[in-house]
């Protein structure tokens, strides 16, 4: 049997109708139900339902041979795990975003950027591949709140509609990196269990 550790929260309605239309389906009352891990209805996988970005923790100590979560929580974490598919669903952007007028391009190098977000690393990264100094202000939820409130001067989060930034007033002023959802692999497990494994990506590649 091998285990999946699912993203909960926006991934996780298309993970499930993706493992359907593969015929891994979970029963109605296990999803119903508080449960953390559950069985699909032939017993042939079992699935953990964690934070996004406690996917690749299970992922890569090996708890769960693979996974599911969103391409952002890997740029952030880089996990050593295998990224073998991407699945084509849960699209999104990685930006920068803030006021549209703000002069950010221009920002005085002498005061820090104040920049907030949930991808620190990321923001990290970013900036120092532009020469830009920053100070990360970390929040775990509601971004956008931060420059409306003057918390930061802009923040580094996903957009997916774009509503959350524009009925906040908020633009985004530069695009990161793509993001889509991604199934993730054990590494050792690949090899271990590399039948079992195929079988899964095969199932839930998208269809062509
Ligand atoms: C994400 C993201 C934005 C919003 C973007 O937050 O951090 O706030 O969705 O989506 P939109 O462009 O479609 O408006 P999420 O809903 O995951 O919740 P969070 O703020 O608690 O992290």
């Amino acid at each position: 049997m091998l285990t999946l550790a699912l993203a909960k929260g926006r991934l996780q309605e298309t993970t499930l109708a993706r493992l359907e239309q593969a015929g891994i389906v979970l029963p109605p009352e296990q999803l119903d139900s508080r449960r953390l891990v559950l069985n699909d209805v032939r017993g042939e996988y079992r699935f953990l339902l964690v934070k996004p970005g406690d996917v690749p923790i299970y992922v890569e100590h090996g708890i769960a041979q693979a996974g599911v979560c969103g391409r952002d929580v890997l740029l952030e974490q880089e996990p050593d795990v295998y990224e073998p598919l991407d699945l084509g669903f849960g699209r999104c952007r990685l930006v920068v975003a803030g006021f549209p007028d703000m002069p950010w391009r221009e920002a005085n190098h002498l005061s820090k950027l104040r920049v907030a977000t949930k991808y620190p690393r990321i923001t990290q990264r970013h900036f120092q591949a532009r020469a830009t100094p920053v100070e990360i202000i970390p929040l775990s939820g509601s971004v956008e709140l931060a420059p409306v409130l003057g918390l930061a001067d802009c923040i580094v989060d996903i957009v997916e509609t774009g509503r959350t930034l524009a009925e906040n007033g908020l633009a985004v002023l530069e695009d990161i990196a793509p993001v889509s959802a991604r199934c993730i692999v054990n590494r050792a497990a690949f090899h271990l269990a590399r039948h079992q494994v195929t079988r899964l990506l095969e199932q839930l590649a998208p269809p062509a």
